[in-house]
């Protein structure tokens, strides 16, 4: 990207609290100027804590922000072309609308060369005229169109209109960026669909950055040039609404951006993947026999007669929703969201098909847990991190014909050589399909939270963290809500462990 258009760079920044917590991590991104940018994300994954650097409320750990660029890093809030309008806004509820939006501009000091009573040049600073300010405000109220209302009563206005003069404080300011926090969240549905099209609006009138903060799928996509998703601190995928809903590149993207059927596939050719038990033609290249995920809209499911698409379903659910019908169809165990304004009946069968360019191919992230720096306690357990996490490990599968004595020892029944696995360090992989869940938390090694959950089909992908920062993988069809506790458990032959180091180096001297 051309250097001169943007507006912003976020370089490389970082962000870590006091306590150590990383909340946000590796932000890496470019702003043109005049574009509208949304971060869109799940509660706690860093959007305000972005914002608060680019505002200079925050200061980042690490890593550097440009402003047409210069670095602003340690810039204070107030020397910043820059303003907010924040999640929770908080209007001066004794002061009418003029005097709200007025507010700013009334303290604001602007610098000039005068002279000093020596006649010495000096920077002065004066205040603006009344006249300037009325001409300011009434051209903000004008943007946010409340120009009737500047002797009213904040107290006295609607959500929506309270809105509006939070963000006429802010643009009165003529900031070349204006960052917006959640700031529709107060609002009822229908009026934050009205809200939308007017931030819209407004954002054409002035010409200026609009950086917005959202976890709302719609309304990013409605609004924005260019959304960023973001998942614990770090950038999942930037792109145009288009982009990120046609081809999002993991499943996280594409569960989290809209309602999309996701499925474990397998690639069995030339651009031709195998999912739902059928092959189907695809335009994305990918290695023969490569394990991937792909995604298709629910909008982009055709539905035909028995025996006439790829492969055979029924139907299990039926909801009407005005100008189409919404299904549930079910291949096998799994289930085929999908529209359509043809009326098929609960337990009738069908058969579907995808168009080759609506089978959204994506490299699947993860296929195993996999942890690098897990350690053996040579008494039949294996560690992962510090002390905290243990799991009861069948250490016999690291030599065959192998068994554990008395004390311990891994012993070769053929040799009789014995082995000391203390402290010996290991790389230990777990199937995510292998990772059990519990509510009943007495149950399991370790237990964790689900810090996100996605459905791929016929069963659930969470991730579950520990205290400790550790993470598990999870596949199982039962159901969790995110934030949920829960224990988890893995029975020792689904624990695979190799040695980082020959197994010659731990035999017992004896
Ligand atoms: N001062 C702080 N000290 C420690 N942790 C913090 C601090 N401020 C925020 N956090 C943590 O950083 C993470 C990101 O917070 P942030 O407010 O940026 O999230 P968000 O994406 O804006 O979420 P939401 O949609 O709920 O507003 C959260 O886990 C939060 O608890
Ligand atoms: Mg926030």
């Amino acid at each position: 990207m051309d250097a001169d258009s943007l507006i912003i760079s976020l370089e490389h920044v970082r962000k870590e609290f006091d306590d150590g917590f990383v909340a946000v991590e590796d932000f890496h991104l470019g702003i043109k100027r005049g574009e509208f940018v949304t971060l869109l994300g799940p509660s706690g994954c860093g959007k305000t804590t972005t914002l608060r650097m680019i505002a200079g409320f925050s200061i980042p750990s690490s890593g550097r922000i440009l402003l047409n660029g210069e670095d602003i890093t340690n810039l204070p809030p107030y020397k910043r072309p820059v303003n907010t309008v924040f999640q929770h806004y908080a209007l001066f509820p004794n002061l009418d609308v003029y005097e709200n939006v007025a507010f700013g501009l009334k303290n604001k000091r602007i610098p000039y060369e005068g002279k000093d009573w020596r006649g010495r040049s000096k920077t002065k600073y004066r205040k603006l005229s009344p006249e300037v300010i009325d001409e300011k405000v009434a051209k903000a109220l004008k943007i946010v169109d409340l120009e009737d209302m500047e002797d009213r009563d904040v107290s006295s206005l609607s959500g929506g209109q309270q809105q509006r003069v939070a963000i006429a404080r802010a643009i009165v300011n003529e900031p070349q960026v204006l960052l917006l926090d959640e700031p529709l969240s107060a609002l009822d549905r229908k009026m934050r669909k009205d809200m939308q099209l007017e931030l819209k609006e407004m954002h054409r009138k002035l010409g200026i950055t609009f950086i917005y903060v959202t976890h709302d799928q719609e309304e990013a996509l409605s609004m924005s040039d260019t959304i960023v998703v973001m998942k614990d601190g770090a950038i999942e995928q930037v792109g145009s609404p288009e982009k990120i809903y046609n081809e999002p590149v993991n499943a996280y993207v594409a569960d989290f951006i809209g309602e999309s059927n996701i499925y474990n596939a397998t690639m069995v050719g030339d651009k031709s993947v195998r999912f739902l038990g059928g092959v189907f033609a695809c335009v994305d290249d990918f290695p023969l026999n490569e394990k991937v995920d792909v995604v298709v809209r629910p909008e982009d499911v055709q539905i035909f007669e028995p025996g006439k698409g790829k492969v055979e379903a029924k139907v299990a659910t039926k909801v009407f929703k005005g100008e189409m019908y919404q299904y549930v169809l079910l291949v096998g165990k799994a289930e085929v969201l999908c529209r359509s304004t043809e009326s098929y009946e609960v337990g009738e069968k069908v058969s579907i098909s995808v168009l080759p360019k609506n089978i959204q191919v994506m490299h699947k992230e993860l296929t195993e847990n996999e942890y690098l720096d897990a350690w053996l306690d040579g008494k039949g357990k294996v560690y992962i991190g510090e002390e905290d996490i243990s799991f009861p490990v069948d250490v016999t599968q690291l030599l065959k014909g192998s068994e554990v004595d008395e004390d311990g020892y891994l012993v070769d029944k053929k040799s009789g050589l014995r082995y000391d696995l203390k402290d010996a360090d290991v790389r230990l992989t777990i199937p995510l399909d292998k990772i059990e869940l519990e509510d009943d938390l007495s149950k399991g090694e370790c237990r964790g939270r689900i810090i996100s959950a996605v459905w791929l089909g016929d069963h659930y992908q969470y991730l579950v963290r520990t205290e400790e920062e550790e993470d598990f993988v999870a596949d199982t069809p039962y159901q969790w809500n995110v934030g949920d506790e829960v224990a988890i458990h893995v029975d020792p032959q689904h624990l695979h462990i190799r040695l980082r180091k020959e197994l010659s180096n731990y035999v017992l001297e004896e």
